[in-house]
């Protein structure tokens, strides 16, 4: 195989909840995460240059060693030697649809897409979880973009437990394009003012986190109850980004009151989305909120659950 590509699904958070700090600087959280339709797509081909070269339709990806997608491809050379030297180098070329730095995850499923792709074009033979386990050194919601669906995470984000797959959630998914928050900051913003209200011993922690597995976002889930998902929807990070960004806050609301289910920011923001009742509903919020704010930087899609992470592409 000489070349393969990928679809690469960003994810929205259902629900995001900071429960305590760890020892390697990161926190604990318990979060529900979702796969949605809007996907970036992967090329990946062998090159007869020795290189990693990275190439992406949109100017705002960074095409250099900053990029994840890139880090994904050196994690494999440095862990692969023998294969790199084999099969040669690698041409990624990325069309992003996912908005960047937007909390959807854009950067961690090109990278996710990148160890699926190279494990195939080397044919190493890797299972899910040892991608997963080597995507999880790159970023935390890396084994997540693998696995895919709907499902419970722990840690830092990386413990996954699956959940039955959501594929009936239709979305408008909304945000700025030049906005950009940074998601170390949004932690470390989190961590300034809630410090005092972290879970500071480890039984409790792990209660805590063990919790969530029958919260009533979970028997939503198992249910399918779209109401009472929708009255569920929690992100602790909204504390810290909403008050620095009141044009998101004000995005949040637009949206709340197109009368959609309910609406709420994604991961560390700026992404906004609303859950709808229906595809058409969700078609006729877009219109809505495009008229409402007519700025031509907010960006808005209709996107609908899946119940997969990255796949090769029919
Ligand atoms: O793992 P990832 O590189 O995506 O995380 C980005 C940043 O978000 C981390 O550097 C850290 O500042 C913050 N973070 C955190 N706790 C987590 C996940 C991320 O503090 N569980």
């Amino acid at each position: 195989m000489q070349s393969c590509t990928l679809i690469a699904p960003a994810k929205i958070n259902l629900y995001l909840e900071i429960i305590g700090d760890r020892s390697d600087g990161y926190h604990e959280l318990a979060m529900i995460l979702q796969s949605i339709d809007l996907a970036d797509q992967i090329h990946i081909q062998k090159s007869s240059i020795d290189s990693i070269r990275v190439r992406c339709n949109d100017p705002q990806v960074p095409i250099d060693k900053s990029n994840l997608a890139y880090k994904a491809a050196a994690l494999m050379n440095a862990k692969y030697p023998e294969a790199f030297i084999k099969h040669g180098g690698l041409n990624i070329s990325i069309k992003k649809r996912i908005p960047v730095s937007a909390g959807l995850a854009g950067g961690s499923t090109d990278a996710a897409a990148v160890l699926l792709g190279i494990n195939l074009l080397w044919e190493l033979g890797l299972s899910k979880s040892e991608l997963e386990e080597l995507g999880a050194r790159l970023g935390s919601d890396i084994p997540f973009c693998i696995a895919g669906g709907t499902a419970i995470a722990t840690g830092r984000g990386e413990q996954l437990a699956p959940l039955p797959s959501l594929d009936n959630i239709h979305i408008v998914l909304a945000k700025y394009r030049s906005l950009e928050v940074s998601t170390p900051w949004a932690y470390k913003t989190y961590r300034q003012q809630f410090r005092s209200t972290y879970i500071q011993d480890r039984e409790s922690l792990a209660a805590r986190a063990e919790a969530v597995h029958s919260s009533n976002m979970v028997k939503g889930i198992l249910h399918k109850d779209t109401k009472e998902i929708v009255q569920q929807l929690h992100n602790d990070l909204e504390k810290v980004v909403l008050p620095e960004f009141p044009i998101v806050l004000e995005l949040r609301e637009t949206l709340t009151n197109a009368g959609v289910l309910g609406a709420m920011m994604s991961g560390s923001g700026p992404s906004v989305f609303a859950i709808c009742e229906s595809k058409q509903q969700a078609e006729e919020v877009k219109s809505h909120v495009r008229k409402k704010i007519p700025d031509q930087e907010l960006e808005l899609f209709v996107a609908q659950s899946i119940a997969h992470g990255i796949q090769l592409a029919p």
